[in-house]
């Protein structure tokens, strides 16, 4: 939804422009996060005050700024200690302008500056008790509530700590958050904190860390403080307080760099070290010292948050040869889709482990129905192995969509077993039918792409996809991936199910030949690249199948319509009849997909529909087919496989096709309009 990144480098000396350099290369890593308007904010060159840039518009508009800005030669002079914090937006309130952009202050003199990502719904009700004590706003968004409420206890409390400051003003905002935190008045320091948006703290330091932990420092009871009046009543305004134990041993380090950061993908150049914050803790460095804080202790806290190593490799983040991410993450699908499987599927001994989920296979067995659920292309991963997944298990399975799950209160029961899919792990909607179904008794099993993200942390347990970093913003290879690891639960559930060995046997056979019949598909991209010329001027274009391929034209649609801005509707091929077919004439692009299954005869009577009102659709069909090809002149063919598994196969032209399409229309491939990889808002 946004992206945050902060740097702060102790003993480590860095002149003012390296800094602005290594915020706006953070930037850039974490640009799919938004991508509407930028900014930043680093010492003035006497220390003294805190200077901001921002712009409109994407990373590149502010780097170009930063070159202006920052010209003067006090800018090189190295400094010691210093912290810079830096944001790229996806508006939520407040339209994208330089006004609304981040880092927010809490007054003119730049006392505090915050950087947030996520949102604060009960800012209205800040606002209006900052109103009341003075503050002036001079942005349309949530986040400069934040700041000003720093400020606001920093005049009433002025022994609190930078990092009590915080704490206090955490307490007061509800909604979701990640945030961080520079003050003028604690130079040097950094406060940053978390709840229900992403955040991780990158450690750098010359030698190996002596410990793999962080300790947490819990507060004692909440004291409560009277110090506040309210001006219309003179009522006392009660705001609780922290005080933390000091029996701790934080991470002291002579020389270090700290990164703060929505995503791994930002830090993973500098360090390989990371911390995943949790919700409601606040981290703090004071004097070169990293401590972990939280207010209160609870039954099952940990004493430490783990520092881990991640296993992301630095060309994982970058484009290589490719002029896109996406591009670059369509063709890395032979290699995806093997990371899925790799260790967890025996080719020779037809068997499958995942890991993440077999001590809870029994209960899982035992369960009244499965239900799936995620958003968008997750969603729609759902629906494709929905068939599978009954032949399968045997079971009922529900495919749903996060919100409306949540907008109709659905019944969920303590034997029902819910699978959160999705990329980020993060996705606002995803969580919180996650944290429904959760209350409700049900097992929770989380499918995602990303470690340490919320959802991989809330759930009971999990399948991790392995499809590497999915940076351009639409999800190509993670949908590939998903679908994998759904296939394998499948397989996994039907283990001991002698009358269904046959059909595990025939899966099993075509899994080990995807990524072979991936690349062949990939073949077609020039074929695709063609077929885009002819589709780019058009208003729409309709997707038909059925069956095993339905999720295809739900997927291929999402893809044109995020990519292309062009409409494009994924239609059911048995539902033609009961009125899209009004849609279809000889001018209306249409593409069908048609394939030897057990639904091919319906797919020819709806092609047969749509050639007789004149349309001429392109097929995809299987090579050779010569039979369905003849209905069309435009098709492309793929490989034959089992029919569960077509869906990989069929989708991989639409991903091509959409960046095609995209790219003709000069659109932005890799950060769409209006799209953020992170929904991190409901
Ligand atoms: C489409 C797309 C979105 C996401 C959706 C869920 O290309 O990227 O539709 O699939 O926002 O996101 P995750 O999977 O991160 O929960």
């Amino acid at each position: 939804m946004c992206g945050i990144f902060a740097y702060l480098n102790y003993l480590t000396p860095k002149s003012r422009l390296e800094v602005l350099d290594l915020l706006v290369t953070g930037l850039k890593r974490l640009e799919y996060r938004g991508y509407d308007s930028t900014g930043v904010a680093i010492d003035s060159p006497d220390s003294k005050n805190i200077v901001m840039v921002k712009r409109t518009g994407k990373v590149k508009v502010l780097e170009d700024a930063i070159l202006e800005h920052f010209s003067g030669g006090e800018y090189s002079e190295p400094v010691m200690t210093h912290i810079g914090i830096a944001h790229t937006r996806w508006a939520t309130h407040g339209v994208p302008c330089e006004r609304n952009s981040h880092p927010h202050r809490s007054d003119e003199g730049n006392g505090f500056v915050v950087v947030h990502n996520g949102i604060i719904t009960n800012y209205n009700d800040v606002k209006t008790f900052l109103a009341k004590r003075g503050y002036e706003f001079e942005s349309d968004t949530d986040t400069e509530v934040f700041a000003k409420l720093v400020h606001h206890l920093w005049k009433t409390h002025p022994t609190y700590s930078f990092r009590e400051l915080v704490e206090q003003a955490i307490l007061q905002v509800e909604g979701a958050f990640a945030i961080a935190v520079k003050s003028k008045h604690f130079p040097g320091e950094c406060v940053a904190s978390r709840r229900s948006s992403p955040l991780l703290v990158g450690i750098k330091t010359k030698t190996r860390l002596a410990t793999d932990h962080i300790p947490i420092l819990y507060g004692k009871d909440d004291k409560k403080l009277t110090s506040d009046q309210d001006p219309d009543s003179g009522k006392p305004q009660v705001l609780p307080r922290s005080d933390s134990t000091s029996e701790f041993m934080p991470l002291e380090e002579k020389e270090v760099e700290y990164f703060f950061a929505s995503d791994a993908s930002a830090v993973i150049e500098h360090t390989n070290r990371v911390i995943y914050l949790e919700d409601d803790d606040v981290a703090a460095v004071r004097d070169g010292t990293l401590s972990i804080h939280r207010l209160k202790k609870s039954l099952d806290d940990p004493h430490a948050r783990e520092i881990t190593t991640l296993k992301m490799e630095i060309q994982q983040i970058m484009k290589g040869n490719y002029d896109y991410f996406m591009q670059k993450e369509i063709f890395e699908q032979p290699d995806s889709v093997v990371n899925t499987m790799r260790g967890r599927v025996r080719f020779d001994g037809n068997a499958i482990v995942l890991g993440g989920i077999k001590d809870y296979i029994p209960e899982i067995k035992r369960c009244r129905r499965l239900m799936l659920i995620g958003c968008g292309t997750s969603y729609h991963s759902a629906v494709a192995t929905r068939q599978l997944l009954e032949e399968l298990t045997e079971l009922p399975v529900m495919v749903e969509l996060a919100s409306d799950f949540l907008d109709r209160n659905t019944p969920i029961f303590r034997d029902d077993v819910c699978f959160f899919i999705s990329q980020s792990g993060e996705t606002a909607d995803t969580l919180m039918a996650l944290r429904y179904c959760k209350q409700r008794g049900a097992l929770i099993v989380g499918i995602t792409n990303t470690v340490g993200s919320s959802i991989c942390r809330e759930s009971h347990c999990g399948v991790h996809i392995n499809a590497g970093p999915e940076i351009g913003v639409a999800s190509t290879k993670a949908y590939t991936s998903q679908f994998i690891s759904l296939v394998m639960f499948a397989l996994v559930m039907s283990e001991d199910r002698l009358s269904l060995q046959q059909r595990r046997l025939e899966i099993l056979q075509a899994l080990s030949n995807l990524a072979d019949q991936i690349r062949e598909v990939l073949k077609l991209d020039s074929k695709v690249q063609e077929l885009a010329k002819d589709l780019y001027q058009h208003k729409s274009l309709l997707i038909m199948g059925r069956g095993y391929n339905f999720a295809t034209c739900l997927e291929g649609a999402l893809k044109v319509k995020e990519l292309t801005y062009m409409h494009s509707e994924g239609i059911m091929a048995g539902e033609l009849k009961h009125g899209p077919l009004a849609l279809v004439d000889g001018s209306m692009p249409v593409l069908m997909i048609v394939l030897r299954d057990p639904v091919y005869v319906k797919c020819m009577n709806a092609l047969q529909q749509v050639t007789s009102r004149k349309g001429c659709p392109v097929i995809i069909c299987e090579e050779g087919d010569e039979e369905t090809k003849a209905f069309s002149s435009r098709h492309l063919e793929i490989p034959r496989t089992v029919d569960c598994l077509q869906g990989i196969l069929t989708v991989i032209p639409m991903q091509l096709l959409s960046y095609h399409i995209a790219v003709l229309r000069g659109c932005d491939v890799d950060c769409p309009r209006n799209l953020a990889k992170s929904v991190t808002v409901e």
